[in-house]
């Protein structure tokens, strides 16, 4: 894969769903080694899950972390998703850490699209994510800015919870409303048994934590994700 390819990951319809390691699943002792290890199993993209303690009741991890993985990763597409109270303070830093898309909340932020704006001239892709409680309407005016919508199938916060089906609709709703002008990403809850009526809504990057880092077979795991076709 090129560069240019990879800086424009979620930027076009991928021929088939993209799957998205959540790296808070990770053995965070030996990060480095199972990064490469998911990555080898055929998984395109790290997922970087951000928590401030406020707007989640977690804390996960910072910019450094997303540094060192760029700097044993160079040519790895880190995707960002900001669960805290304040994103604009996070753009730079990540960007600078080496984030090549940012997610954050619309619950916490009065101008989406401007936060969109100031990501892009970062040199970033913009991401916008709701919670699942939250409904499609305060998203849908916004989305035009943005590369990729990321419907949390889970509460935010922790690893290993179950999968919340109600949120297929807004993610159906999202679809026919954009085509394939954007990028869908389900987030929490995804796993082999999951992943069909995911992919059927029209997610198509797959993110997964406790089911692909836990699992004893992760490139089969991963495959089975992604589907056939
Ligand atoms: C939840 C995070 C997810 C989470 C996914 O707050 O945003 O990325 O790590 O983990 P699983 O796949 O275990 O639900
Ligand atoms: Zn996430």
């Amino acid at each position: 894969m090129t560069m240019t390819e990879q800086k424009n990951l979620l930027g076009a319809p991928p021929a088939r769903p993209l799957i998205a390691p959540s790296i808070l699943s990770a053995d965070f002792g030996r990060l480095v080694e199972d990064c490469r290890d998911v990555l080898d199993a055929g998984a395109d993209l790290l997922h970087v899950d951000v928590m401030d303690g406020h707007f989640v009741p977690n804390l996960s991890m910072g910019p450094a972390v997303c540094g060192s993985l760029r700097r044993h990763f160079p040519e790895v597409y880190l995707d960002v998703h900001l669960m805290v109270e304040d994103p604009g303070m996070f753009l730079e830093p990540f960007v600078k850490a080496g984030a090549d898309h940012i997610s954050f909340h619309v619950e916490v932020v009065d101008d989406p699209i401007g936060m969109a704006e100031r990501i892009r001239e970062l040199g970033a892709s913009p991401g916008l994510a709701l919670n699942p409680e939250t409904p499609v309407d305060a998203v849908l005016p916004h989305l035009e800015s943005f590369d990729l919508a990321l419907v949390m199938s889970v509460h935010p916060g922790y690893s290993g919870q179950a999968f919340i089906p109600e949120v297929l609709d807004k993610v159906r709703v999202i679809r026919e409303r954009f085509g394939d002008a954007i990028r869908i990403e389900a987030d929490g809850g995804v796993s082999p048994e999951t992943a069909p009526i995911c992919r059927d809504a029209g997610y198509d990057v797959l993110v997964s934590g406790s089911s692909v880092f836990g699992s004893s077979d992760r490139a089969g795991d991963i495959e089975a994700i992604r589907g056939r076709g």
